[in-house]
């Protein structure tokens, strides 16, 4: 076995730098012996490593490694691209289902075809995107370009619920996976709630899968993610739970009627609170999601509670952060109950 034999002191940068071009083999260990190191390197390409970093290369043999190599370790052993631009591949992505989202850096796009092929091969994924912008609009449309595959519809499981939807054309934040899954932890039993921002059943779903509500209203403007919606509904059983409104929450007919209320969005939220403490019967808790300068937290947010509530007694049950929105910038939800 070749073995790349380096001074024990300063050997840390070489070993990252081995690894990070897939020079170095995973399945044998490293050594050290009387101040130096060893390090398994692959056969075919010891030559031209040790040309290019000055390495002594010996004949040696060391001990197997008894693990399995990672996804992404995989990827930079395998794919056949110049050792130098390796360190460069994406180290992080997204799976929905078996659609894989990712983002070539610059560097890399002459060949993006052949990257996102042999993700799709190490990670299973049928169809790869690229996150070619942001999410725009009211209807919060994803910016994708698909690099490997067609079809972006999948199916995601998360928490033990089903999500089906078209990963090029709906959102959904990984981000506030912590959220569903408090949704899902709630105690709704035997009440009616409204999601006022019901997308493809984000919250609506955990809500009345687990927390065991007796209804809920999931509102949603756009007629794709309505449709979805629609079709979870039923992949996950709960269509006598969820009754889907197609429009806009403010047209949500009704007065006091709902025990919770979930307002899932960011960005213009503070301005459909008036209507959720309309629908509000006394004792009705409000999730409301806002996303907040970190200077200005807690305050904005609790004032603009305050303010939609003047008319009625209410209490805050507590704020807490969703998730890292941007630099500086908070997305928080703030529990508070309408008490009269
Ligand atoms: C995409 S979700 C927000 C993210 C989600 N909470 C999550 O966990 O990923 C927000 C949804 O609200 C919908 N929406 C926006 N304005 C609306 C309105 N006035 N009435 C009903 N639905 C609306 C959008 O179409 C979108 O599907």
């Amino acid at each position: 076995m070749k073995l790349a034999r380096v001074p024990k002191s300063g050997a840390e940068p070489l070993r990252k730098k081995l690894f990070s071009i897939g020079a170095a083999r995973k399945d044998f260990s490293i050594y050290e012996n009387n101040d130096e190191i060893f390090i398994p390197i692959k056969e075919n390409i010891a030559d031209g490593v040790s040309r290019e970093y000055g390495l002594e290369i010996v004949e040696g043999s060391c001990e197997e490694q008894i693990w399995r190599r990672s996804p992404y370790d995989r990827i930079v052993e395998e794919i056949a691209i110049d050792c130098s631009l390796k360190p460069h591949l994406p180290r992080k992505w997204e799976m929905f289902g078996n659609v894989l989202v990712l983002r070539i850096p610059a560097g890399l796009k002459d060949m993006e075809s052949e990257i996102a092929g042999k993700y799709a091969e190490v990670l299973g994924a049928k169809t790869v995107c690229e996150e070619a912008g942001i999410i725009t609009g009211d209807y919060r449309s994803p910016n994708l370009r698909v690099l490997y595959g067609s079809d972006t519809e999948t199916i995601h499981l998360e928490n033990g619920i089903y999500y089906k939807f078209d990963v090029a054309k709906i959102m959904f934040s990984s981000g506030n996976v912590k959220e569903r899954g408090r949704m899902g932890e709630l105690d709704c039993r035997g009440q009616t709630v409204v999601d006022m921002f019901a997308g493809i059943g984000y919250f609506t779903l955990p809500i009345a899968v687990r927390a065991g509500a007796r209804k809920v209203i999931a509102c949603e403007i756009n007629p794709l993610a309505h449709r979805y919606l629609q079709e979870n509904t039923e992949i996950n059983h709960v269509e006598g739970t969820v009754v889907p409104f197609h429009g806009d929450n403010r047209d949500l007919p009704g007065e006091r009627f709902a025990d919770r209320i979930v307002m899932g969005y960011v960005g213009t939220t503070e301005k459909f609170l008036d209507n959720a403490v309309r629908m509000a019967r006394p004792g009705c808790v409000i999730h409301y999601h806002e996303t907040c300068p970190i200077n200005l937290l807690p305050d904005r947010p609790l004032a603009r509670v305050a303010r939609a509530a003047a008319g009625r007694k209410h209490e805050t049950i507590g704020i807490r952060e969703v998730k890292s929105y941007a630099p500086s910038t908070s997305h928080v939800v703030v529990d508070f109950r309408i008490l009269d």
